[in-house]
C-alpha cells in the first residue's frame, strides 16, 4: 500500500482510485466491478503500483515506423486548486512542461515511445495516429501510467496554439507513412489553457446555462477560445456538458501566458461556472 485500482475501460479520465489501505482497495473493486460506477469500463480492473512524482503528457505522431514527438505538456487533473478534490478529464494544461528536460525527453523516446510503436508493429498491429503516453516523472526517471490513442484534452489546446507548422500535412504524412519527411516547427513561447467547467462537475451538473463574454475573451491579444461542450439554443451559446470552454493564452513566458489566459477567462461567465485559479503554477514553481 498505497495501491491503485483502475477501471480497465474508458472512463473519461476518471476511472482511477488511489487506495491507501487494503479496505479502500476492496471498496474500490466493489464500486468499480459490482456497483459499476464507471459502467462497462469496470468489467475488468487493473491493479497497479502507486507511482509518485510529477505527471506529464507526452504526445507523438506516428505512422507505425517513425515517431515524431510533439512539444511536452502537463495537465491538471483534480477539480480544485492545489490538486485537491476528485480527478476530472483535465482542468487545464500548459506546454512546454519544464519537468520534461532534454534528458528526460531522450529517455521517454528511447525507453517508451520507440519500443511501444515497434512493439505494436511486431505484434502485427501497427499503430498510426497520435500516441499519448501519460507519464509519472520522479528524479528524472519517466514511468508510464497509461497510453491513449488520441490527443490529450486539454493538452491539445496549448499544443496546437504553439504549433507553427500546419497540422494537415502532418496528418497526411501519418496516413501515407512518410512521417520521416516531416519536421514540426514550434513557437518557443509557452501556452496555458484553463478549462471552464459546469458547477458540480465531475459530479452531476446542469446544462443549458447561457454563456456570456465569449467575443470579449477572444479579443484579448494572445487568447484562443476553444469550445468543448457548448450548444446553440435560439441563436445563443449555452453550456452542454461538464468541461465547457477552454481558454488558451500564449505569452513570452509562463507568467505572461497564465496572465493572458486568465484575462480571457475573466471575460466569460455563466451561472455556476467553475475553474481552477492555479493553472501553470507548477511550471512557474519549477522555473523559479
Ligand atoms: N487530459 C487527459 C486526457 O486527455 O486523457
Amino acid at each position: 500500500m498505497p495501491i491503485v485500482v483502475k477501471a480497465d475501460g474508458l472512463a473519461a479520465g476518471k476511472g482511477v482510485m488511489v487506495c491507501s489501505t487494503l479496505d479502500e482497495a476492496h471498496d474500490a473493486v466493489t464500486r468499480i466491478m459490482e456497483e459499476r460506477v464507471f459502467g462497462e469500463a469496470g468489467a475488468r480492473v487493473v491493479i497497479e503500483e502507486c507511482l509518485t512524482g510529477e505527471e506529464a503528457s507526452f504526445l507523438a505522431f506516428t505512422d507505425g515506423k517513425t515517431v515524431l514527438p510533439m512539444a511536452s505538456s502537463q495537465d491538471h487533473k483534480p477539480i480544485f486548486d492545489n490538486d485537491q478534490g476528485p480527478n476530472t478529464g483535465g482542468m487545464g494544461a500548459y506546454s512546454p512542461a519544464p519537468v520534461v528536460t532534454e534528458a528526460v525527453h531522450r529517455k521517454i523516446m528511447e525507453r517508451i515511445m520507440f519500443p511501444a510503436v515497434r512493439g505494436m508493429a511486431a505484434e502485427g498491429r501497427p499503430y498510426k495516429g497520435v500516441l499519448y503516453a501519460g507519464l509519472m516523472i520522479k528524479d528524472g526517471e519517466p514511468k508510464v501510467l497509461e497510453f491513449n490513442a488520441r490527443f490529450g484534452d486539454p493538452e491539445a489546446q496549448p499544443l496546437v496554439v504553439r504549433m507553427a507548422s500546419d497540422l494537415i500535412p502532418i496528418l497526411e504524412a501519418v496516413i501515407a507513412e512518410r512521417l520521416h519527411q516531416i519536421d514540426i516547427q514550434w513557437r518557443p513561447e509557452p501556452a496555458v489553457c484553463v478549462v471552464m467547467a459546469s458547477g458540480g462537475y465531475p459530479g452531476p451538473y446542469e446544462k443549458g446555462k447561457l454563456i456570456s463574454g465569449l467575443d470579449e475573451a477572444a479579443n484579448v491579444p494572445g487568447v484562443v477560445v476553444f469550445h468543448a461542450a457548448t450548444a446553440l439554443k435560439n441563436g445563443k451559446v449555452v453550456t452542454d456538458g461538464g468541461r465547457v470552454i477552454n481558454v488558451t493564452g500564449i505569452g513570452k513566458d509562463v507568467r505572461e501566458a497564465i496572465a493572458v489566459a486568465y484575462q480571457g477567462v475573466k471575460k466569460i461567465y455563466w451561472e455556476g461556472v467553475h475553474y481552477r485559479t492555479d493553472i501553470g503554477k507548477k511550471a512557474l514553481d519549477r522555473l523559479s
